[in-house]
């Protein structure tokens, strides 16, 4: 939804004290728009609530989200962590100067090579995710005569409420070991007994994405609590960390529920040290509630087209290679034209884009009002997983990503018809 640094002056949109439509025309369409303020004003809000007394609370932004070397600037100033899914994440973020020992890497299939890249580059922790990568890792550690701290990752079951696609924590899911197959945990706790060179600091989890119902968080952060302590009681092996995931969700459309992020973070803490765990760090790793709501993009209206069916579609300068999330789990989000924004939203239409597959939808059956062409259209909370899930299909160009403070700040140019060919032998 709206981010809370947009105002409307005569009739059309500004960030802070940028027109979108100005924003627009000097940085080209599609373009991805970051109110820089409202994202450190939730960062502030995680550093605020997810605190304890009894353990030290690490930050891990999942950069999945969305990553940028100026991001990572902001990140590794106020000391937040950050996870990482390939060499390609740390690669990115070693290159911006981040702290290779507040980075956290994950991945079910890391191949060897990855694994060698992430020890030797001195990542914080390594997420293992299964008995074979760990038996791997060990291997490969002998081999440097490198020692390094890894968490495992652990399935709770636990089913949040959330679309099927981004429920990562169902028994059956390709994540992590499930907290159930006892016999297999014990084995696993065995092979870190009898090796000097990687270490079990604790277990993750992560129950899925977009949840707004704080039940779901509490309720992970008890089963792996008590999981915990059952583990290192059994196995008489000392567990002092523990990762219980992102997932917190985001408001895209006016009717989604209302998250209370301040009071979710609480109770998870409250849930942690009521549960007489003795942990010495707890980490979380939210994504889109860190840079989601902050995010939109900002595309040229051309036509809007009436079929002799009765549907009618708003053609925008851009659709699934910049925003693919409606095409791949449905999702919805919500528009408004930035040129004008007064006058009753009484239009529904589609709004898509340019690609040749007729899923190319950036909004469905949304309503907006009078339409003129080369009107700036603004879609609403796309911070995450936007940039960095676009693609060049139909060789279209990525987009440029701008921050917005005070200032407006050139996080990545937008891609020319030259950097097409970047890869290509002729
Ligand atoms: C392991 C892990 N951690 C954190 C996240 C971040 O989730 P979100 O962006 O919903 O907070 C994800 C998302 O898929 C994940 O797989």
């Amino acid at each position: 939804m709206k981010t809370k640094n947009l105002n409307v002056v005569n009739n059309k949109l500004q960030l802070g004290k940028y027109p979108l439509e100005s924003l627009a025309s000097k940085y080209g369409t599609p373009l991805y728009v970051y109110d820089q303020l409202g994202i450190e004003s939730k960062m502030d809000i995680f550093e605020d609530a997810f605190r304890s007394s009894k353990f030290k609370t690490c930050l891990v932004y999942a950069s999945k989200a969305f990553l940028a070397p100026y991001f990572c600037n902001i990140l590794n100033n106020r000391s937040w962590y950050q996870d990482a899914t390939s060499i390609g994440d740390i690669y990115v973020m070693l290159e911006s100067g981040f702290d290779a020992s507040r980075i956290v890497y994950h991945g079910n299939n890391k191949k060897d090579s990855e694994l060698e890249f992430a020890v030797k580059c001195g990542v914080g922790r390594i997420v293992v995710d299964n008995i074979n990568e760990l038996n791997r890792l060990i291997k490969i550690c002998q081999k440097l005569n490198q020692k390094v701290d890894t968490l495992f990752r652990v399935n709770p079951g636990i089913e949040a409420h959330t679309h099927y696609y981004i429920q990562t924590s169902l028994l059956s899911s390709k994540f992590g070991e499930s907290i159930f197959d006892l016999d297999l945990i014990k084995k696993i706790v065995e092979v870190y007994k009898h090796n000097e060179y990687v270490s079990l600091k604790g277990f993750h989890s992560h129950i899925g994405s977009q949840i707004s119902d704080e039940k779901s968080f509490v309720e992970n952060a008890k089963v792996m609590c008590e999981f915990t302590s059952n583990v290192s009681s059994l196995c008489n092996y000392p567990l002092t960390e523990l990762n219980l995931g992102g997932g917190f969700g985001i408001k895209y459309l006016e009717n989604d529920p209302d998250v209370n992020l301040k009071h979710m973070l609480s109770s998870i803490i409250e849930t942690v040290e009521a549960s007489g765990l003795s942990l010495e760090k707890l980490y979380i790793e939210p994504g889109r509630s860190v840079v989601g709501d902050s995010g939109l993009t900002l595309y040229t209206a051309s036509y809007v087209k009436k079929t002799y069916g009765g549907k009618n579609y708003l053609f925008v300068d851009g659709g699934m290679t910049d925003n693919i999330r409606p095409a791949l789990y449905n999702a919805a989000y919500t528009v408004e034209n930035a040129s004008n924004v007064s006058g009753e939203k009484d239009l529904k239409v589609d709004v898509v884009g340019r690609c040749c597959e007729s899923g190319d939808i950036v909004a469905k059956d949304t309503y907006i009002n009078d339409v003129k062409e080369n009107d700036c259209i603004v879609v609403y909370s796309t911070g995450a997983y936007c940039h960095s899930m676009s693609s060049n299909y139909n060789s279209m160009l990525k987009p440029a990503v701008i921050f917005v403070d005070d200032d407006i700040h050139v996080v990545s140019r937008r891609e020319e018809l030259s950097d097409l060919m970047k890869l290509y032998e002729k």
